[in-house]
């Protein structure tokens, strides 16, 4: 990490983390979340980053394990029961204060085929009907509104994501989502959860 970005990251530490008046409300219920999902929600094992998402985003997946509509084996095991009491309003609070953490990139995917992963995600593959991913996910894969910043999370929580779509996991209605990760083989998805895991 680059000197001034450690010290963005310990200013937005000391401002929202510990103490203060967060408006996540008292610190247990941040580390309900927090035991699975890292120090600052950085991400640990199987539990993505939360730092840094997009709130509006994070509420619409909160509300879809609610519902069990996002339902791939780790959605299930883990997430239906840690939202099945979770008020609408506490959720919000949750993603509002996840979303202003500094948030790490994982930087784990394979560096080899990373470049292969920014040409798909910038140009898509118009001949094999896959969409460029910057229309939606921006530039710098930061997200907006609802649409989830990729850059960053772990290499292999994207690759999930992206297999478990084609799989006909977690099909929203409305979503673009199944049908944009079914187009995709295993080398372009192995490609961009490379690429997107060193974004920064
Ligand atoms: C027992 C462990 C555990 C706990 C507790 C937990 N999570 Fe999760 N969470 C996970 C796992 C594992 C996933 C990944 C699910 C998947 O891959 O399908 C996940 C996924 C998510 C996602 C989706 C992120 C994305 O990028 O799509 C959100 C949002 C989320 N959790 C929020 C929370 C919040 C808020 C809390 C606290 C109220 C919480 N989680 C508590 C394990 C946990
Ligand atoms: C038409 C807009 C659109 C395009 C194009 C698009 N996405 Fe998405 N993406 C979304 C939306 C909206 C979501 C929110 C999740 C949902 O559908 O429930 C999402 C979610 C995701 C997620 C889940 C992130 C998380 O934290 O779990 C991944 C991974 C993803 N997109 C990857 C891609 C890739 C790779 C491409 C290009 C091949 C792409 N997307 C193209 C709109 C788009």
């Amino acid at each position: 990490m680059k000197q001034s970005n450690l010290w963005l990251a310990l200013f937005l530490f000391a401002l929202f983390a510990p103490s203060g008046p967060v408006r996540a409300g008292d610190n247990d219920e941040v580390r309900n979340c927090t035991w699975c999902h890292g120090t600052s929600g950085q991400g640990y094992m199987v539990a993505p980053r939360l730092a840094g998402q997009r709130p509006q985003y994070i509420e619409s997946q909160i509300r879809d394990f609610h519902d069990h509509i996002r339902d791939a084996p780790f959605s299930k095991q883990y997430m239906w029961g840690a939202t099945a009491a979770l008020q609408p309003d506490r959720a919000r609070a949750l993603a509002q204060y996840f979303a202003t953490i500094e948030p790490k990139p994982a930087n784990d995917g394979n560096r080899a085929s990373a470049a292969r992963g920014r040409t798909v995600y910038m140009e898509g593959i118009p001949e094999a009907n896959i969409v460029a991913c910057y229309a939606c996910h921006g530039p710098n894969a930061e997200g907006v509104r609802d649409i989830p910043r990729l850059g960053g999370l772990s290499y292999a929580y994207l690759r999930s994501r992206l297999e478990q779509w084609g799989q006909g996991y977690h099909s929203t209605p409305g979503s673009p989502m199944p049908v944009v990760a079914s187009q995709l083989g295993p080398e372009e998805i192995e490609a961009l959860a490379s690429y997107l895991s060193f974004v920064r």
